[in-house]
């Protein structure tokens, strides 16, 4: 029997509801595999936009339109948090998945990047990489500041990098050679720490850190946020004694826009796990 139903107690304030988290498409699963680390007793379900992706190149109200329905999707299955797993919603978007979460509590992938970022340069000279539209709005250099005044922050857009990790290109030249192209300007400012600002970078995350350390002639601290995400997933869930903690592992679902198969196989090679099965849905 169960008694939190019994009660009248909302789905979406118990343990067993699932933690939503979306993203334009692959990228959020570099989110979703720190949370299976960290939190693997919990339930997730995932949305990737497939059909919309990339995000990052579109204007910040057409994002904005996207994130209300993503968060609307995720919604329907009452989820007790939401993670946007994707830094361009995060930084345009924000308030449109708060304000219609009204009451979940919604985390991004911004604070907790700054927080690390500004934490780990000795030389507070701070690089950021993302999308077009990441980059065009200031966020994560407002966001570095607002921890750090003295920090300078030199941004670069790299909007090649979300189709190469959606196709898979991990470790394929294509992405060596464009890493290249995009991170010698970096390179010049003499960075010691270098924000992936966009959660489809990790998935290329070797060649970028091994370009980077080759370009700047000496070791670059690469921040990836993700596994800080699901720390402060984790420090929320345990404050609103929402913790996921029955012992069995949790159930993933994963819903994309558009061509199940080709997520599938990224997501698998990624994850290094079969997934169960993706859903198409219609937003
Ligand atoms: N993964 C997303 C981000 O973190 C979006 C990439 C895109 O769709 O352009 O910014």
């Amino acid at each position: 029997m169960n008694h939190a139903l019994d009660s009248g107690i909302p789905k979406r304030m118990r343990p067993d509801a699932p933690i939503g988290v979306f993203d334009s498409g692959v990228g959020g699963l570099t989110v979703v595999r720190q949370l299976m680390s960290a939190l693997p007793d919990e339930n997730i379900v995932y949305f990737g936009d497939t059909a919309r992706v990339p995000y990052g190149t579109k204007s910040r109200e057409t994002v904005r339109a996207y994130a209300a329905d993503d968060t609307a999707f995720l919604l329907s299955h009452h989820p007790k948090l939401i993670v946007i797993a994707c830094s361009t919603v995060s930084s345009v978007a924000l308030d449109v998945v708060e304000e219609l979460a009204t009451g979940t509590p919604v985390i991004g992938t911004l604070k907790p990047s700054a927080r690390l970022a500004a934490e780990h340069s000795i030389s507070k000279r701070i690089g950021v990489i993302g999308t077009s539209a990441t980059v065009a709005s200031n966020a994560y250099q407002l966001e570095i500041n607002a921890i750090d005044e003295s920090a300078h922050v030199f941004s670069k857009a790299c909007p090649l990098f979300v189709p190469l990790a959606e196709e898979g290109f991990a470790y394929h030249e294509a992405t060596r050679l464009i890493a290249r192209e995009y991170l010698s300007e970096l390179a010049s400012e003499q960075i010691d720490t270098l924000v992936l600002g966009c959660t489809h970078y990790p998935i290329l995350k070797k060649i970028i850190g091994e370009v980077m350390n080759e370009i700047a002639g000496e070791p670059v601290r690469i921040i990836d946020a993700a596994e800080a995400v699901a720390s402060d997933v984790a420090a929320v869930l345990r404050e609103k004694r929402l913790l996921n903690d029955s012992g069995q592992t949790g159930v993933r679902q994963f819903f994309v826009s558009d061509v199940p198969q080709k997520f599938r196989a990224v997501a698998e090679l990624f994850l290094g796990m079969e997934l169960g099965g993706v859903s198409q849905v219609r937003l």
